[in-house]
């Protein structure tokens, strides 16, 4: 399981955590049943409901013809439609498996440009990812692709096409018209909770990651937490601590660690928390540090800066690669460094970061075992759970997204949509 460890709690802190933790555990009780006025987006809180073994099988099915028959895959979506698929390929895709590229993401001509240079000389198939098709960036991603298909493969282009949309929507209808292969956007759950359904494992079934493991992460993830007493849950206990720094003025959370393979996850865990929390004037605002690298530029802040920053860290355990320093003969004054493994001198630099910044303000250190399928699933479920009890303590619905309105309706009003 996840393991949480607190670093930089004084004692006045500890004392407040323990009445934040008495005081809302009728919200873990309540999350851990599903409250019925969220019915229509808790589709996540039971795995099995949109990652059973039968729609495994049919994921795996047919992506293995994909593997097959395509050099590259098209991932269309945006937000919850594309951030936990690229977490997982990004971090652990396999040698040998399609290339994935992303579409739907964006409005720029240049990103699309290139986007469609990739394709060139490859065969390719795409999966156009909305849940009610409405989203400009897949929309529009859709059209320039299906004309791109049209262009290699003609009459057949058709073949290459997958749907991952809702039952009744215009998606749908454009599947039943044209014979893609459609399957099913859970209807009950919002974007960016569906890691764990045909959104998020498809396409990572296609770069040849292991799906039935990122499943079992996220059932076991569930089990425990759905079950776990307010003095043995994590995801509660992260919840509690995210609420307390937030009423001492802490207002950012900097999701931080120390390896790269994350890059794509802070994506995912921005989305979730910032669409999820920031709601009524209310919200932690979510930011990432990608370290060390970071630490020669945000580190300053960090470090010295105005004190509104708490910071939850992401390590794994076991060593899974291993590049040892060796000695060149010539005068460099890095001496020190010699017969090191990059491992080794990675982990001290987290830990003096930890210990550092934990001077300043309250560290979260969560531990993995390792960086795998598995425990992406873990994470996924885990932080999902936790996101739902963190915004049960503050008093915000998790499962909206009003405040991203405003900016469509005058988009949508220059670009003449009816
Ligand atoms: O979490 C959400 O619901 C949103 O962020 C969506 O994932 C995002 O807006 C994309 O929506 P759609 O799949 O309808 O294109």
């Amino acid at each position: 399981m996840i393991n949480l460890e607190v670093k930089g709690l004084n004692e006045t802190l500890k004392e407040e955590l323990a009445v934040v933790r008495t005081e809302n555990t009728d919200v873990l009780e309540r999350a851990q049943k599903g409250e019925e006025k969220y019915a229509d987006s808790l589709g996540w809180l039971d795995t099995e409901e949109w990652a059973d073994d039968a729609a495994l099988k049919v994921i795996e099915d047919l992506a293995a013809r994909i593997r097959r028959e395509a050099q590259a895959f098209v991932l269309i979506g945006v937000g919850g439609s594309n951030n936990a698929a690229r977490s997982v390929i990004e971090a652990i895709q396999l040698a040998g498996t399609p290339e994935i590229i992303y579409a739907g993401n964006t409005l720029s001509p240049n990103a699309l440009n290139k986007m469609l240079k990739q394709l060139e000389g490859k065969d390719f198939w795409i999966d156009c990812i909305a849940k009610n098709f409405e989203t400009l960036e897949p929309g529009s991603s859709f059209r320039i692709l299906r004309k791109a298909l049209k262009e290699r493969y003609g009459d057949q282009a058709n073949e290459h096409v997958i749907c991952t949309g809702t039952r009744g929507s215009s998606l749908d209808q454009l599947c039943q018209d044209n014979g893609y292969i459609f399957i099913d956007f859970p209807l009950n759950i919002g974007g960016r909770f569906t890691a764990m359904s045909n959104v998020g494992l498809l396409p990572m079934a296609v770069a040849g990651i292991d799906v039935r493991e990122v499943v079992r992460g996220a059932r076991d993830a569930q089990t425990a937490l759905r079950t776990q007493s307010p003095d043995e849950n994590t995801a509660y206990e992260y919840a509690c601590l995210r609420n307390l720094y937030y009423r001492h003025g802490w207002k950012l959370e900097m999701l931080s660690s120390f390896e790269p393979q994350f890059r794509h996850f802070y994506y995912w865990w921005t989305q979730l928390f910032a669409e999820s929390e920031g709601k009524d004037g209310k919200g932690i605002f979510p930011v990432t540090g990608e370290f060390t690298e970071q630490l020669h530029s945000i580190g300053q802040y960090i470090q010295d800066g105005e004190n509104m920053i708490f910071e939850t860290f992401l390590d794994v355990k076991e060593q899974q690669d291993s590049l040892v320093i060796e000695n060149d003969g010539l005068k460099d004054h890095f001496d020190y460094l010699d017969g090191k493994d990059f491992f080794d001198i990675n982990k001290a630099a987290f830990h003096a970061t930890v210990t550092a910044h934990s001077t300043k303000f309250p560290c979260n250190v969560f531990t993995i075992g390792r960086l795998d399928a598995y425990h992406f699933g873990q994470l996924f479920w885990f932080f999902q759970f936790a996101c739902y009890l963190s915004c049960g303590i503050m008093g915000v619905n998790p499962f909206d997204q009003p405040g991203v309105e405003a900016y469509k309706v005058r988009m949508f009003k220059e670009l003449g949509k009816e």
